[in-house]
C-alpha cells in the first residue's frame, strides 16, 4: 500500500499526495498573502507524520508555529467541512532550530573549503579572473597542506599569495595583486554582511537534519533565515545551494522508494538563480535531477513559478499555484503561461481561476502512483494541525532548551588552519632571522676578542657554529619549503 495524506479539497473532490512520488520535487507559488507559507506548513507537517525529516528555510518567522499546537477556530472549522476532513487533531511537530546567526536556534556553519571556490566566486561575486585566482588559491592551500575553513584562513591565504605572488604566477598562473586586491574587497563586504557566520566548526552535520523523534515522526528542522534575508540575500542562496550539492554528494543511491529520506523547502527561490551565472544554473539544474535517487524531494516557494529555470520547473512533479494578480499586460501574460504548465481539466478555466483564487485557496496537480500528473484541482488547501503565526520569545527559548542536540554546536572550536599556520611561519621567520643575526654579532664579537689576544684557536669556535647551526636550521625548515617550491617552479612540476 503506498503512503498517501490529505493536502485539501473542494465540495466535490479531495486530493492526495502519494509520499513516493515525493522525490519528483514540486513547487508552491503565488503573490503576496495568497497562503504559500500555510500551505508549506501543511506539507512539512504531513511529511513529519509519515516518519519523514524536513528541512526548511523560515524567512518570516511564522513557520517556527510548526513546534506547537494549532488552535480550533471557526474559520478552521468551516474548512475542514468544506473539504471533509475527519481526523483533524491539534498537535505540535518535533521541531529543531537552525539560525546562522546562533540567535534564533543552533548554528550552522560550513567551511571554506566545503563550500568550494565556485560557490564561494558567486557568492563574493567575482569576475572571471578574479575566480581563476580563487581557484588557484584553493589549489596552493591544497599543495601547501593549509586548510580553509573560515574568512580569515582565506584572508591570510590571500595575503600569503600577494606576497608570493612573482614565485606563484609561473606554476598557478598570472597571480595579479590588483586581482587578489579586489578579492579582499569583497570579502570585506561579505564581512560586513555577517559572513564570517557562516564559515566556521563545527560544520554541520547533514545526519543531524535527518533524524526521526522517539515516536517514529520526522524531525522538522527550521533555518530562521529573517536576520540572514535582511543582511545577506546572497548568503542565503549559497547556504541551500551549497545545502544541496553536500547532500547529494554524501547520501547513497537509494532505489524507488515508499517515502523520500528527507524533503527541503526552500522559500524565496528565485534568490538562488538571481544574478548568478550559467555554469552554477547548469550545476544546481544538473543536482536537483539527480538528487531524486538519493531519495531527496526539494519543493521551491515564489511568489512565480516563471522566477524559476525552465529545465527546473520542468523536472517539478507537484504545483500548487496560488493566487496570482494580472493587473497589468504583463502580469496578465504571466497568468497565461503559469495556467499552461498544468495538465488540462475539463471542468476548469484554468487561466481565469489563477486570478480568482481566495486566500488558502489553490490550483494544484500532483503526480499519480504512475507518476503521471494529474489534471489540475481548485481545492482549498488543509489548514496546518499546529499553530498558524510564529513562536513568542518564551516558546523558542523552551523548545531549544530541550534540543536533543543541544550543546553539539553550540561552542565554536577554531582548530589549527591556514590563518595559524601563515601567522606562524610568519613569526617563525622573524625569529630566526633574529637568532641568525645575534649569532653572527657574537661570532663577530669573539673573533675581535681572539684578535685582541693575538691567539687564534684552530678549533672552530663556539659562536660560529652556532651560526653554521642556525642559519641550517633556518635552511632546513623554512628554507627548504621555500626552496621547494622554487624548485617546483622551475622544474614545472
Ligand atoms: N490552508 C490554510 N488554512 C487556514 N488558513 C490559511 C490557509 N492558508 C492561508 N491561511 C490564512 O491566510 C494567511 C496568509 O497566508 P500565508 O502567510 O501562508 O501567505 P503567504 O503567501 O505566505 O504570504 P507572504 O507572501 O506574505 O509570505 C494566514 O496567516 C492564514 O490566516
Ligand atoms: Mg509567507
Amino acid at each position: 500500500m503506498s503512503i498517501k495524506f490529505l493536502i485539501g479539497g473542494n465540495a466535490n473532490t479531495q486530493v492526495h499526495f502519494s509520499a513516493k512520488t515525493a522525490n519528483r520535487h514540486g513547487m508552491i507559488a503565488g503573490a503576496t498573502g495568497t497562503g504559500k507559507t500555510v500551505t508549506l506548513q501543511v506539507l512539512a507537517e504531513n511529511f513529519s507524520k509519515i516518519g519523514v525529516p524536513v528541512f526548511l528555510a523560515d524567512v518570516k518567522g511564522d513557520l517556527s508555529g510548526l513546534a506547537t499546537s494549532g488552535k480550533m477556530n471557526d474559520k478552521i472549522q468551516s474548512r475542514i467541512n468544506t473539504i471533509h476532513i475527519d481526523n483533524y487533531s491539534n498537535h505540535a511537530n518535533p521541531s529543531l532550530f537552525w539560525d546562522m546567526y546562533a540567535k534564533q536556534g543552533h548554528p550552522v556553519h560550513t567551511t571554506i573549503s566545503e563550500m568550494g571556490p565556485l560557490l564561494l566566486s558567486n557568492l563574493l561575486e567575482l569576475n572571471e579572473v578574479q575566480s581563476g585566482i580563487l581557484y588557484s588559491a584553493f589549489a596552493i592551500a591544497d599543495d601547501e597542506g593549509l586548510l580553509l575553513l573560515d574568512l580569515k584562513d582565506l584572508r591570510s591565504m590571500l595575503a600569503w599569495m600577494a606576497k608570493n605572488a612573482k614565485v606563484l604566477s609561473s606554476e598557478y598562473g598570472n597571480i595579479s595583486s590588483s586581482s587578489i586586491g579586489a578579492i579582499q574587497r569583497r570579502l570585506l563586504v561579505l564581512e560586513e554582511q555577517g559572513g564570517e557566520n557562516l564559515f566556521a566548526e563545527p560544520a554541520l552535520e547533514l545526519n543531524d537534519l535527518m533524524i526521526t523523534d522517539f515516536s517514529g515522526q520526522g524531525v522538522i528542522s527550521i533555518m530562521d533565515v529573517t536576520q540572514l534575508m535582511n543582511q545577506s540575500p546572497k548568503v542565503y542562496a549559497s547556504f541551500l545551494i551549497w545545502l544541496l550539492a553536500e547532500l547529494y554528494e554524501q547520501l547513497p543511491e537509494v532505489g524507488d522508494a515508499e517515502k523520500p529520506k528527507l524533503v527541503l523547502f526552500f522559500d524565496e527561490a528565485h534568490l538562488l538563480f538571481d544574478r548568478a551565472p550559467r555554469s552554477l544554473v547548469d550545476k544546481i539544474e544538473q543536482i536537483v535531477r539527480l538528487i531524486r535517487s538519493k531519495g531527496v524531494g526539494v519543493y521551491f516557494i515564489s511568489q512565480s513559478p516563471l522566477d524559476i529555470p525552465e529545465d527546473i520547473m520542468g523536472q517539478l512533479g507537484t504545483k500548487i499555484q496560488h493566487a496570482l494578480r494580472a493587473f497589468t499586460p504583463k502580469d496578465k501574460k504571466n497568468v497565461r503561461l503559469v495556467a499552461d504548465t498544468f495538465r488540462e481539466n475539463p471542468q476548469l478555466d484554468t487561466r481565469s481561476a489563477i486570478t480568482e483564487l481566495r486566500t488558502g485557496e489553490a490550483l494544484v496537480s500532483v503526480l499519480d502512483d504512475n507518476g503521471a500528473p494529474t489534471p489540475v484541482e481548485r481545492i482549498l488547501i488543509c489548514p496546518p494541525e499546529s499553530r498558524i503565526g510564529p513562536l513568542d520569545a518564551i516558546e523558542r527559548q523552551n523548545i531549544m532548551h530541550r534540543s536533543p542536540i543541544k550543546g553539539r554546536y553550540d561552542n565554536a572550536v577554531d582548530r589549527e588552519s591556514a590563518y595559524e599556520i601563515l601567522k606562524q611561519r610568519t613569526q617563525q621567520r622573524i625569529e630566526q632571522e633574529q637568532q641568525a643575526q645575534e649569532a653572527e654579532q657574537k661570532a663577530k664579537e669573539e673573533k675581535q676578542k681572539e684578535r685582541a689576544s693575538g691567539r687564534r684557536s684552530n678549533r672552530q669556535s663556539y659562536a660560529e657554529s652556532i651560526t653554521k647551526s642556525v642559519l641550517r636550521s633556518v635552511g632546513s625548515s623554512l628554507g627548504r619549503q621555500l626552496v621547494r617550491g622554487i624548485m617546483k617552479t622551475l622544474l614545472g612540476k
